[in-house]
């Protein structure tokens, strides 16, 4: 049995640059990974199959599914024979905007790369990754990292500051590609990327606060009131930056200690039910 964390992430930045001619936005994001975490183990079987065991019901557990696509496409590119057995504990919230499913179909990725002994280095299971969504070749590194491109273009960086995170997801999901459909890019907005790399590289925390920033927040924003009520909630309750992560809803804020962090958990605790305090990991 082989045994795989797929964690959660976040945008520390995401900016669009321009709509491309496949429909897709050119973005340059900075993401890192947080201690939240989905678990999975593999199994060889004798049949051909993919079987995949979700614990949550209303999770699917075909091919609608990214760690079934995930499965499907390492058996054909490696003409793997045997069948594999995934088993996934779901912890990570979904359509959040915290790459749960790419995460989950990244850490399917490893761990047949591993059962198989395939002996694919992650910089080839990136680059095939591409193909299941845009955020899967980052949750192959699983570290911090600025993607460009469609998000598939990973370029890793040191460690962020260390900060206490908390998520909270407001209940009604958002769907990604409504929001990049909603985006009206004529409209001025500043993403603080290179001050978000500075803070990254002195280890500022402050600066790292200060330059969080997401072009889709406001698109977001305008669909589902709830984001900015718990943007505001985290700011006026003490955290030293909050933003929405990816294409939402999904918003946490950032906190130096822990009592701080308490605090904001105990804030917004009240007006939504998915609250976690995680450690950022990256
Ligand atoms: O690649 P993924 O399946 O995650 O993308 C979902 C949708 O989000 C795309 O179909 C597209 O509408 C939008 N998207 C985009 N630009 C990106 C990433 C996603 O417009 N860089």
């Amino acid at each position: 049995m082989i045994y795989e964390t797929a964690s959660a992430k976040i945008n520390l930045t995401l900016d669009t640059l321009f709509k491309r001619d496949d429909g897709y936005h050119e973005v340059e994001m900075i993401m890192t990974t947080i201690d939240l975490n989905d678990r999975l183990s593999f199994e060889k079987r004798e049949d051909q199959k993919i079987v995949l065991n979700v614990d949550e019901s209303f999770i699917p557990s075909d091919e609608r599914n990214l760690a079934y696509r995930a499965a499907l496409l390492m058996k054909e590119t490696y003409n793997i024979k045997e069948g594999v057995t995934i088993t996934l504990e779901k912890n990570i919230p979904v359509a959040a905007g915290l790459a749960g499913g790419s995460s989950d179909a990244a850490a399917t990725m490893r761990g047949m790369n591993r059962l198989f002994n395939l002996n694919a280095t992650l910089d080839e299971l990136s680059e095939l990754s591409a193909t299941i969504g845009s955020d899967v070749p980052f949750c192959i590194y699983s570290q911090t990292a600025i993607c460009r491109g469609r998000g598939e273009i990973i370029e890793l960086l040191p460690k962020t500051p260390a900060a206490w995170v908390v998520i909270a997801k407001p209940v009604l999901g958002l769907s990604t590609p409504e929001i990049y459909g909603n985006l009206d890019l004529s409209k001025p907005f500043e993403v603080h990327t290179d001050r978000c790399l500075k803070a990254i590289q002195t280890n500022d925390y402050e600066l790292l606060c200060q330059s969080l920033s997401n072009r889709l927040e406001p698109v977001s924003m305008e669909l589902n009131k709830d984001i900015k009520k718990l943007k505001d909630n985290m700011i006026n309750n003490g955290a030293d930056g909050a933003l929405m992560s990816g294409s939402g809803p999904t918003v946490y804020g950032l906190a130096h200690k822990e009592r701080q962090a308490r605090h904001i958990y105990n804030a917004v605790s009240g007006c939504c039910n998915d609250v976690y305090i995680v450690r950022t990991l990256g």
